[in-house]
Order: structure tokens, then C-alpha cells, then sequence
């Protein structure tokens, strides 16, 4: 079996992590599968305004984040197994930013393999950059965007990252057949999934297209691959090579 994933998660809104004690996620921690501990970065300020930014260098409107709570909440997270961290599974340091690489599900299969993650949720305009620049000597450091729109903050897109990578965890969901055929992975072939239907056969006038109900195997993946195939060069044509 893998060991138990670490997620250590730093924010100055530790509430926003609530839903991870639900679902699929809730699960996983009760099940020794995960070990997460948020921690709230004003925790690592030394005034008493528990100060965590300040104006930008060169002006512009907005607030940065301050180095030094960042680069000591990163010691603290370290601090405990500061021995044992080898060169080839370092944790990796995830900053949410809207300028940072898309977040894809390849991005979701390489960290699933991870021990250690660790998301650093900035707000305002960003944390001071040389974070990343020092953390790169100790973390393998990824910026990652979940899509080309602005959110307030790391936070949501933080929750919506650890879903998408525990859900991947061996043992969390409990059928793994249902991770090969969905949308971006294996069966599908990197197109969108086919609509899907359930009882009863008729609602509201609205009948379950025939084949579904045909039992013929053959003429439903055929149906299928051709619902996937038109869904994709409608929605994401960028999809199709
Ligand atoms: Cl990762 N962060 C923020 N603040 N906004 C985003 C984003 C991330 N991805 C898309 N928009």
C-alpha cells in the first residue's frame, strides 16, 4: 500500500478548508489515506497587527504578500522530517495563480504520486516572488492556474486541485473503473464524455435514445464514441488534435 499522502495547506482563511472533512476527502483522512493540516499564516507574523502585506516595489494598485510569514510557515512545514526528504520525491510546493501553468489531469496523475504537497493560497495581487525563488532550493515548485478567469484568492482553487488529486489516490473511490472511462482519461481517449442517462426510460416527455436500451454492446460504444466525438468539436475543438 502507498503511504498516507501529506497536504499541509497555508492560508489566512483556514474556514475555506471546511469541506475537506466531506465526501470522498473526508473519507480519505478517516481512512489514514491523508494527513492534512491547514495552518493559518498569520500564525507566522511577529507584530501585533499580525501584518501578512504591504505595497508593491515600483507601485500600482493593490497589496503583495510579505516574504518573511511565508518563508517561516515553509520552515515549520519542513521542520519535522527536515531529515528524510530525499532529493527524489521532494515535496512539492503548489502556489495557485492565475498566471501560473494550467492545471490539467496529467498535472492531477503527477502529484497523485507525490507524498508531500504543500499549497501556498496567496490573496491580493500575489506573495512576493522571491518565495518561489528561495522555496525552489527545498520544494519542487509548481504555479498552477485553473483557467483563464481571476479568483480572489488560492483558496477555491486550492480545494478544487486536492479533489482532483485525491480522488486519484488508491483506495478513495470505490470504483476505480469509473476513473478510466470519464472525461480526459484513458477509455475516452482525451475527448468529452458521452451524455448519460438512467431510469425510468421516459420523463417529461423525454424518451432515453433507443440504442441505450437496445443491449447490443457493439452499437452502444459505437453510439457513444460518436456523442463524445460531436460533444468535443462543439464544446472543445482544441481538443481534437
Ligand atoms: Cl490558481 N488562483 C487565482 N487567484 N485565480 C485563478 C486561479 C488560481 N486559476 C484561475 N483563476
Amino acid at each position: 500500500m502507498r503511504d498516507v499522502m501529506r497536504l499541509d495547506l497555508i492560508t489566512i482563511f483556514p474556514d475555506y478548508f471546511a469541506p475537506l472533512g466531506l465526501s470522498l476527502i473526508g473519507k480519505a483522512i478517516a481512512d489514514g489515506l491523508l494527513d492534512v493540516t491547514v495552518r493559518d499564516l498569520r500564525d507566522f507574523t511577529h507584530d501585533v497587527h499580525r501584518t501578512v502585506d504591504d505595497t508593491p516595489y515600483g507601485g500600482g494598485a493593490g497589496m503583495v504578500m510579505k516574504p518573511e510569514p511565508w518563508g517561516r510557515a515553509l520552515d515549520a512545514i519542513l521542520a519535522p522530517d527536515a531529515i528524510d526528504e530525499s532529493a527524489a520525491d521532494r515535496p512539492v510546493l503548489v502556489i495557485p495563480t492565475p498566471s501560473g501553468e494550467p492545471f490539467r489531469q496529467s498535472v492531477a496523475e503527477e502529484l497523485s504520486q507525490k507524498r508531500h504537497l504543500v499549497f501556498a493560497c496567496g490573496r491580493y495581487e500575489g506573495i512576493d516572488h522571491r518565495v518561489a525563488v528561495w522555496a525552489a532550493d527545498l520544494f519542487d515548485v509548481r504555479e498552477l492556474s485553473l483557467g483563464d478567469y481571476v479568483l480572489n484568492g488560492g483558496e477555491v482553487a486550492a480545494l478544487a486541485m486536492i479533489e482532483a488529486v485525491v480522488r486519484l489516490l488508491p483506495g478513495v473511490i470505490g470504483n476505480p473503473e469509473s476513473l478510466v472511462e470519464e472525461s480526459y482519461a484513458g477509455a475516452t481517449d482525451g475527448l468529452l464524455e458521452y451524455p448519460v442517462y438512467t431510469k425510468p426510460a421516459s420523463w417529461r416527455g423525454l424518451d432515453v435514445p433507443e440504442v441505450l436500451l437496445s443491449g447490443h454492446h457493439g452499437r452502444v460504444d459505437q453510439w457513444r464514441a460518436e456523442q463524445s466525438r460531436e460533444l468535443t468539436s462543439q464544446r472543445r475543438p482544441d481538443l481534437l488534435r
